[in-house]
């Protein structure tokens, strides 16, 4: 892997709330990186609206594109190919990205490159700022921990691109888990950074939350967390007393990431790992990044806060493994809502 051909790759990703795009040097070296945010705009509705997030990607793409570029000091004709999202995501959204794409490559004739969302957040561990040190790359075999809004899975990585899927939830996916908790204690969108912040104050032993063990190992469950909140605040508001936000939130977080890192270990051992890696937005989240960080029997690959969540440099490494190992789109390629990783 370290004979792969040096190129620069400017990526674009719109599958969710976040219009963004990139460059990046020989999958590492970010360049530059532009994320337009709708989030203040989907927090009055409680949550992403699918149609005006696609209105917000057309009005954004082309500055966002053009920012990006300006930021790596480079033109079209400086880039080697174009990375885009192709899925999983929301339709709308994702046409925007993926029709400017085609059409820079068709203009500009470069080659295309489709990602998957969920390899670009796996990818988000390479990547890291021109002009800093260079940390190790993560080193294979991998245990990679994905927990994003959508997602939530184990899969063990013996190459690039190569994904051997061990398991996932079976219900809620654990920012999911986080968004909906969140609105049983009144909190506001998004509801990970908001039960982040309400736990600071609270007692993460106040209540004892379950961590579902299943008969498969590698599976997740996190609606039995989310049921027993329920039932907890009904108990809690019949008995005439105020919700306490604080602790159950810390409570609640500490469920989640107790079970992630459990399983997450576990599987480690199991796969022969020598490495595990943790991606998506929810490892934004302190308690998560402290807990599994804290462990000494595994090196952690966990990207900086930056691009935890959504984000184009993340596309862009992925988007350039991709291309040095010859992959290339042809320009008829269509949207993939539901594409899974592996
Ligand atoms: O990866 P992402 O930005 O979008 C998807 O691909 O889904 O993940 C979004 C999810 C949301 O559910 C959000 O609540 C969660 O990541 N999240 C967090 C934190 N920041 C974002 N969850 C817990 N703690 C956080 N600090
Ligand atoms: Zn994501």
């Amino acid at each position: 892997m370290n004979d792969l051909p040096p190129a620069r790759i400017l990526a674009i990703e719109s599958s969710c709330d976040e219009t963004a795009a990139a460059v990046i040097e020989n999958g590492r070296a970010l360049l530059s990186s532009v994320v337009a945010s709708q989030m203040d705009i989907h927090a009055r509705y409680g949550g992403v609206f699918p149609e005006v997030a696609s209105r917000q990607h057309v009005l954004s793409i082309v500055p966002v594109i053009e920012q990006a570029l300006a930021q790596a000091h480079m033109t079209l004709v400086d880039v080697d190919a174009i990375a885009v999202t192709r899925g999983p995501g929301l339709a709308g959204s994702l046409v925007v990205g993926l029709n400017a794409a085609k059409g820079l490559a068709l203009g500009a004739n470069k080659p295309l490159v489709g990602v998957n969302h969920l390899e670009g957040h796996i990818y988000s561990s390479w990547v890291y700022e021109f002009g800093t040190d260079a940390p190790l790359a993560p080193q294979f075999p991998i245990l990679a921990l994905l927990v994003s809004g959508g997602h939530t899975e184990l899969n063990l990585m013996t190459d690039h691109l190569t994904y051997r899927r061990l398991g996932a939830t079976l219900d809620d996916a654990a920012g999911e888990a986080f968004d909906k908790t969140a609105r049983l204690l009144g909190l506001p969108y998004p509801g990970g950074p908001s039960i982040q912040k309400a736990a600071e104050d609270g007692d993460p032993k106040a209540f004892n939350f379950p961590r579902a063990r299943l008969d498969s190992p590698w599976n997740f469950s996190f609606s039995g967390v989310k049921t027993s909140i329920l039932y907890e605040v009904r108990r809690i508001q019949a008995a005439g007393n105020s919700i306490p936000v604080a602790d159950m939130a810390a409570s609640f977080q500490a469920a989640i990431v107790d079970t992630l890192l459990v399983k997450t270990l576990a599987a480690a051992r199991e796969f022969g790992a020598k490495e595990i890696l943790v991606a998506g937005g929810v490892s934004a989240n302190t308690a998560l990044r402290e807990a599994f960080l804290g462990q000494t029997e595994f090196k952690v690959n966990i990207p900086k806060f930056a691009y935890c969540t959504d984000n184009a440099a993340m596309i862009a490494s992925a988007g350039y493994f991709r291309y040095a190992l010859g992959h290339r789109s042809t320009l008829d390629i269509d949207v993939m809502p539901t594409w899974p990783l592996s």
